[in-house]
């Protein structure tokens, strides 16, 4: 199985995502860190915990980022996860504790301690991230690959027209962290928008998972309400399970080569930029940041099948 650190912000599409970490066979979850986001950091620690717990599993959860690197943090709307972030259900008590350490430090340890080998899965906004890579810069050399749900290259963005919500809400970190200069992938609305997790499925999944899949499905009914009324699908993207299923099985989805990069401020900030490895630009910066891939297609039904097979 391959070693993966998830940084979160639990979050129903996180929650779905949660799941499949810890089922996937062929996944082994390290451990989770936890950033603002969809809710605030103290809230997402404790969803996290709570999730692994209904799993039946002890992984350690290290808490991290409270707000943005350099904006003020604005809460999230509570109509798209809910004040609680599991779409206002009633949530069991959680009994286990977060890890003493921070989300950097968390990740700098583990990456540390088998170089090569653990993917960074980040599907909040990026602030632990770029944390880990401050406390230690040498960190790029040992990380097996960082993979990101966030941004939008095509597709535009789902909080303003340009910008996608894990990158506008930390656009600073997002810079450091897509420009870094490690192995990269960026898993984003252009695909996550593809793929549409409707009731039939998560009926499927409820049945499956026990304690775990009451939470996912009582959460998942509560987020559909809002994909309903905001873009009238009926079912609803789970986008935090993609950056998963590329890393599952890359073959569902075309990817290309390019530079990328964050606006930081102005009205495109927290736009993803993807400049091509072909296209060649005048202005020079774009030839200098470091090369990542960027998912631009997928196989959505096929995905969808994969998340509910893994956890039917
Ligand atoms: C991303 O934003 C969050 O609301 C979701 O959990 C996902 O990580 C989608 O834009
Ligand atoms: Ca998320």
């Amino acid at each position: 199985p391959q070693p993966i650190i998830f940084d979160t912000d639990p979050g129903v599409d996180d929650a779905q995502a949660i799941a499949i970490a810890l089922r996937h066979p062929d996944i082994e979850l390290l451990g989770m860190t936890t950033t603002f986001g969809n809710v605030d950091v103290g809230t997402a620690t404790h969803n996290a915990l709570l999730l692994a717990e209904l799993a039946g599993e002890r992984i350690p959860v290290a808490q991290g980022a409270a707000a943005p690197m350099v904006k003020p943090r604005h809460p999230a709307p509570a109509h798209i996860h809910g004040a609680n972030g599991l779409g206002d259900i009633d949530l069991p008590a959680v009994s286990g504790q977060a890890d003493s350490r921070s989300a950097a430090q968390f990740i700098v340890d583990t990456v540390n301690a088998r170089p090569g080998e653990v993917t960074l899965v980040a599907v909040g906004p990026l602030g632990n991230l770029a944390a880990a890579l401050q406390l230690d810069p040498t960190l790029i050399e040992r990380v097996k690959r960082v993979v990101v749900m966030g941004g939008s290259v095509k597709e535009g963005g789902n909080v303003t027209p340009v910008a996608e919500a894990n990158i506008f809400n930390d656009p600073h970190a997002a810079q450091r962290v897509l420009t870094a200069g490690w192995p990269l992938t960026l898993v984003g609305l252009d695909v996550t928008h593809r793929c549409v997790l409707a009731p039939s499925h998560m009926a499927r999944i409820a049945a499956g998972q026990g304690a775990l899949g009451e939470v996912l499905a009582g959460s998942y009914d509560f987020y559909r309400r809002f994909y309903q009324g905001a873009l009238g699908i009926d079912g609803c993207c789970p986008h935090d399970s993609l950056a998963l299923a590329w890393l599952a099985c890359p073959e569902l989805f075309t990817v290309a080569r390019g530079h990328l990069n964050v606006a930081t401020e102005g009205p495109a900030e927290g736009q993803t930029l993807f400049a091509p490895e072909q296209r060649e630009f005048i202005a020079p910066r774009w030839s200098q940041t470091p090369l990542a891939d960027v998912c631009l297609g997928v196989d959505g039904d096929a995905v969808v099948e994969w998340i509910t097979r893994t956890l039917e």
